[in-house]
């Protein structure tokens, strides 16, 4: 169901950060990690990313704990079974999300770069169309708000009367407006230079929200909003977990169209062709997935 035309011309590289000690989904994930847990029908780490392959990024590093890293690398391999190229790296202990950008360091080479956090599911009518204009911009940085009820959980960004960023405050105790920043990150070549001058915050991590403020007093952050129509799901607890894989079933079940089915994205984007998804899809004949591939197979 998704895809959509189009390479990235600048050639940016994509991280997706799955590590964290995800105690807050204990008991749960004390022997597997979070973004290994299932959303309704495929891993969590699925989701984040397909928005990746949408963005037409296809050089990705994962990024996880040194337990859990060598699980990815059992469930994505190399990519090349899905026309991606993706690597891995050990974070080895969770020193911050920005930290992705010194782990990431040798991997990204000064290139520009798309970060999507391994707990985040976007879903939304022209969402590819959104993702590649960003990763068209060679300068500055991007990142996407939506609005939530519960600002004080998330990085908030406030806006002037005519939509400029004036300010972004990680969980602020009086949150100055109810746009959270959410977990997909669009940088230029600056990135990890600009991370070396970071110190730790409050919670001792440091944090993506300092890297975007440093963009934005260089006056190059855009934020984009993403409006109501559009689904942001921050995976972090059984409840949002639960909503999470409601919603894909509800979804998939009512349209018939899967969410965050990297085989199809990868066929539709044309990064595989018709043979390779049918070899795709022989090992999966006997559920409801590898049905589903068939199909596309067959019925288009
Ligand atoms: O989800 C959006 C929010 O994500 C933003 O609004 C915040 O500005 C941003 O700081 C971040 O906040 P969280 O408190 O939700 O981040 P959390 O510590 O839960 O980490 C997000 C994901 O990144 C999670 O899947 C675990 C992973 N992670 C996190 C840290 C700190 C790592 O892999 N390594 C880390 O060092």
């Amino acid at each position: 169901m998704e895809g959509g035309e189009g390479r990235d011309p600048v050639r940016r590289k994509g991280i997706i950060l799955a590590g964290g000690s995800g105690t807050r989904l204990h008991p749960a994930t004390r022997g597997i990690s979070k973004q290994l847990l299932p959303i309704y029908d495929k891993p969590m780490i699925y989701y984040p990313l397909c928005v990746l392959m949408q963005a037409g990024v296809h050089e990705i590093l994962v990024i996880s704990t040194p337990r859990d890293t060598p699980r990815f690398e059992e469930l994505l391999r190399d990519g090349s079974e899905w026309g991606l190229n993706i690597q891995y790296a050990v974070q080895p202990s969770p020193g911050g999300v920005a930290q992705a950008y010194l782990v990431g360091e040798e991997f990204l080479s000064g290139s520009p770069s798309m970060l999507a956090l391994g707990d985040n599911v976007f879903f939304g009518q022209g969402f590819p169309e959104v993702l590649q204009a960003s990763c068209a911009l060679e300068y500055g940085a991007t990142i996407f708000a939506h609005c939530v009820d519960d600002p004080e959980r998330y990085g908030i960004v406030e806006f002037d009367d005519v939509g400029k960023v004036i300010g972004i405050e990680e969980k602020p105790n009086q949150p100055r407006s109810h746009y959270a920043v959410t977990g997909l990150y669009f940088y230029d070549g600056r990135a990890t230079e600009l991370v070396r001058s970071l110190k730790p915050g409050p919670r001792g991590e440091l944090e993506i929200t300092d890297l975007n403020c440093l963009y934005l007093k260089d006056g190059s952050l855009e934020a984009e909003i993403l409006d109501h129509s559009f689904t942001w799901l921050d995976v972090g607890t059984h409840d949002s977990l639960l909503l999470a894989s409601s919603f894909v079933e509800d979804f998939q079940k009512k349209r018939g169209v899967k969410i965050a089915c990297p085989e199809e994205v990868a066929w539709r984007m044309g990064l595989i062709d018709d043979a390779q998804l049918e070899r795709l899809t022989q090992p999966l004949l006997s559920n409801g997935y590898g049905h589903y591939l068939r199909d596309l197979l067959t019925k288009g």
